[in-house]
């Protein structure tokens, strides 16, 4: 049995890089509020399929939610006061959303964590998300809190150069990966998802991601 065999079974935290680590299940129980949120949200601000500055329109349906939420078109990518789909402001962060965060980032070292942005990513089967750093923030004091729900992914985690070697990390209902500190600026993105199930959220996957973005 390696070290971070007996870390993760000690502690349920096992550590990726330094600043950075996965917290395998933290929010299962959470999860059906979670669900429940996000139904609220999804009906005020839709999910949609962005275009990247580059021209290409992702194949992650997008949606947000805080004072602030993610956008991205021809012009570039950015965060938004308001959902420039709606032309209201985004639905606000959810209390269940806020302390779950907040819990996650404190086990994994990042006490304090107050995000005002969540970006929510729903992947259907085929859809991916290519090697990216979150770098649209002003500030990189503060951790990312990536939590994981419905079907799994294949999660890739590498160092501050894109060619860095990735780890594949396999992400499951309820599983958050907090990475911050000397991590904050990792590339991470996700492979083509497989199809699958699941008894909550049916044929996809969610991923919310929470930053302090302001
Ligand atoms: C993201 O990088 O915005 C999402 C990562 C994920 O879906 O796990
Ligand atoms: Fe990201």
């Amino acid at each position: 049995m390696d070290l971070f065999d007996e870390q993760e079974r000690a502690t349920g935290l096992q550590p990726l890089a330094p600043g950075a680590s996965l917290l395998r299940g933290f929010a299962r129980d959470a999860a059906p509020d979670l669900l429940a949120a996000l139904a609220d949200i999804a009906a005020t601000s839709p999910f949609r399929h962005l275009v990247t500055p580059g021209g290409h329109t992702m194949s992650v349906a997008t949606t947000s939610c805080g004072t602030l939420g993610w956008h991205s078109d021809e012009t570039g990518y950015r965060y938004t006061a308001r959902d420039p789909h709606t032309g209201r402001p985004w639905p606000a962060l959810p209390g269940c959303f806020l302390a779950l965060a907040r819990q996650a980032a404190e086990r994994a070292g990042f006490p304090g964590f107050v995000p005002d942005a969540c970006l929510i990513n729903r992947y259907a089967p085929g859809a991916r998300l290519t090697l990216h750093q979150d770098r649209n923030e002003r500030d990189y004091g503060a951790p990312i809190v990536s939590l994981s729900l419905g079907i799994p992914a294949t999660f890739l985690f590498g160092g501050l150069r894109r060619s860095d070697r990735t780890l594949k990390l396999r992400l499951v209902h309820g599983d958050v990966v907090v990475w911050g500190g000397p991590s904050r600026l990792a590339f991470h993105g996700v492979q083509p998802l497989a199809h699958a199930e699941h008894p909550l959220t049916g044929a996809c996957r969610i991923n919310l991601t929470f930053r302090v973005a302001a």
